[in-house]
């Protein structure tokens, strides 16, 4: 699209935000917090706030980290649960953009098409396509992505043998109908991670028989759901506690996590026994439950009040370890012969990541892929100017990297402001060892390392550590190395 031949220019702003969701709702709050005098837009394809808690509509979708930390540091979690719905997380994250008045800044469905750094006007032209199906042309001078880690049009293709000759429903839980009647049916839901183990216990409710098929086994961890009933929040007010029960779970994530990683045999073995214990007679935890990697190799799940386990302990719920060999018009034929009868194939086996929100990225014209730069502080991109992308954790609550990003982008800012610069590229030397952006081995995960901007081994380089390092880099770290300055023309930030 050669954005010189449109010159319908809708809007110009200071910062264009893409996506309302954790991410995009965190960063405009922190550009109002620390750059009250820069103009901003959120820029969002779908009808509401919530990305992923919107889009997400199977039976039971809920948080897999405690809200505590999930949430806002800026808007507490007050709910006496740390885990929760879909709609609740939605209403949530309304809630805290209307409490900041950042909904005024939101434009729905508002899909960023295409984006193209001009270097004369250092500004970015945006093609965004509207409601009724027009582009217009928005500016911005910095772009920051909350657009997410996925592609939302496309789930991942499951790749089944013999899919083909199924004659029941498929369905993706990303794209969940919402008129699917699986009450008294046969379902089977292929795959272990956090949606399959979500799905479990919540099909079974309604349905005949709900089997989840895996093909290789995941940590499940059942945790308490309830919170907000320990000592400290009968005594202390209300904000007091908050915070208190906020740092209790970021630092209990990140000792799990560490400890997993330390003490790899004696954490799988206390894991196996915990799992062991909420186990009925008949399913043995070798092989459901002996997974092939250390804990924290891939993510651990969580199961709140042990959900997961009761379904297990009841007749019409069920484990399969094993690998689909082909599949018949109504039945899956699994390697070891046994055949599973199904009415509904649930394929809960990944999301197809990508990250830059199917967004068409140019640099004067040039086309960039993002997927071949490296990251500078896990925040922009080699020789991309003045854009940003708001990632989270994948071992903690993906807001804690999200906000660390959004820091480290605001000072940022304020150095341009101060120094009078127009845009800061990222310029990585060649001598940099690129390492995946995340360190994390599940299936998808790995196949999709191509789609994703790389890390490199060093400065600014390097990945993420942890949360309390990585912060306190974005605040006080060198918020220069790395990167180059210009000074144009146009108004300064
Ligand atoms: C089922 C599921 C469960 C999860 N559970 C957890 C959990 O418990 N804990 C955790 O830490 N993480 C979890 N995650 C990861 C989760 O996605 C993030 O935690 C978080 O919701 C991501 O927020 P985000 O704002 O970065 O992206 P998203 O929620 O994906 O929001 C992106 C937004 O950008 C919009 N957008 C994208 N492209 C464009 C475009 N070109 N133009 C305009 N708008 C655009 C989208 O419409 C969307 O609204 C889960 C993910 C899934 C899929
Ligand atoms: C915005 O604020 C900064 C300092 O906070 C100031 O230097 C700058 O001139 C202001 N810009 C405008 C356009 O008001
Ligand atoms: C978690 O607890 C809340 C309140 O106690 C409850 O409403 C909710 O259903 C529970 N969620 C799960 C998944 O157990
Ligand atoms: C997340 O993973 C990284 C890389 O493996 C690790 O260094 C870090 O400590 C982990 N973070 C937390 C909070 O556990
Ligand atoms: C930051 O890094 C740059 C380039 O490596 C260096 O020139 C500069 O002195 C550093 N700034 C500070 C404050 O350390």
């Amino acid at each position: 699209m050669d954005s010189k031949s449109i010159r319908q220019v809708d809007s110009v702003y200071d910062v264009v935000i893409v996506g309302a969701g954790i991410s995009g709702i965190n960063a405009a709050y922190r550009i109002q917090e620390k750059l009250p005098n820069l103009t901003y837009a959120i820029l969002e394809g779908r009808e509401r706030f919530g990305g992923t808690w919107d889009l997400f509509r199977y039976p039971g979708i809920r948080s897999d980290t405690d809200l505590h930390s999930f949430g806002f540091s800026w808007f507490p979690w007050v709910e006496k649960r740390a885990i929760a719905d879909g709609a609740s997380i939605v209403r949530y994250l309304r809630s805290a953009a209307e409490k900041e008045g950042i909904d005024r800044h939101v434009q729905f469905k508002r899909s960023v098409l295409s984006a193209n750094w001009i270097s004369a006007e250092q500004s970015w032209s945006l093609m965004v396509e509207t409601d009724s199906g027009e582009s217009v042309e928005y500016q911005a001078r910095f772009l920051i992505l909350g657009s997410g880690y996925y592609d939302y049009k496309e789930p991942l293709e499951p790749q089944i043998p013999g899919l083909g000759n199924f004659r029941g429903q498929v369905i993706h839980p990303q794209q969940w109908p919402e008129q699917l009647d699986y009450a008294d049916k046969e379902v089977v839901i292929i795959g272990s991670g956090a949606t399959a183990i979500t799905l479990l216990p919540n099909l079974a409710n309604k349905a005949k028989q709900v089997t989840m098929l895996q093909r290789s086994p995941t940590y499940i961890l059942s945790i308490d759901n309830n919170t907000g009933n320990s000592w400290f929040h009968r005594i202390l007010p209300q904000l007091w506690s908050f915070k208190l029960s906020r740092w209790g779970f970021i630092w209990t994530t990140a000792i799990i996590f560490w400890l997993c990683r330390a003490f790899p045999n004696a954490a799988r073995s206390r894991l196996q026994r915990w799992v062991a214990e909420q186990l009925p007679a008949h399913v043995p935890v070798d092989p459901h439950f002996t997974p092939l990697y250390r804990p924290w190799d891939q993510r651990v799940c969580f199961s709140p009040n042990g959900d997961f386990f009761k379904a297990i302990r009841e007749d019409n719920a069920r484990l399969v370890t094993d690998h689909v060999s082909t599949m018949n018009e109504n039945a899956i034929v699994l390697s070891s012969g046994n055949q599973l009868k199904a009415d509904i194939i649930v394929t809960a086996t990944g999301l197809k990541l990508k990250v830059g929100g199917r967004i068409h990225f140019k640099v004067d014209g040039e086309p960039v892929e993002l997927s071949d730069k490296i990251a500078w502080r896990t925040a922009m991109l080699s020789d991309v100017p003045n854009l940003a992308f708001m990632i989270g954790y994948v071992n903690a609550s993906w807001t804690l990297g999200a906000d660390t990003a959004a820091h480290l982008i605001c000072r940022l800012l304020q150095h341009m402001q101060k120094k009078g610069k127009t845009s800061a590229v990222p310029r990585s030397p060649n001598y940099i060892q690129q390492r995946p952006m995340w360190d994390l081995d599940a299936t998808y995960a790995k196949k999709a390392q191509k789609t994703m901007p790389k890390c490199g081994d060093s400065g600014p380089w390097k990945g993420r550590t942890n949360y309390f390092y990585d912060l306190w880099c974005a605040k006080n770290g060198n918020i220069t190395a790395g990167l180059e300055f210009s000074a144009g023309e146009n108004d300064k930030f």
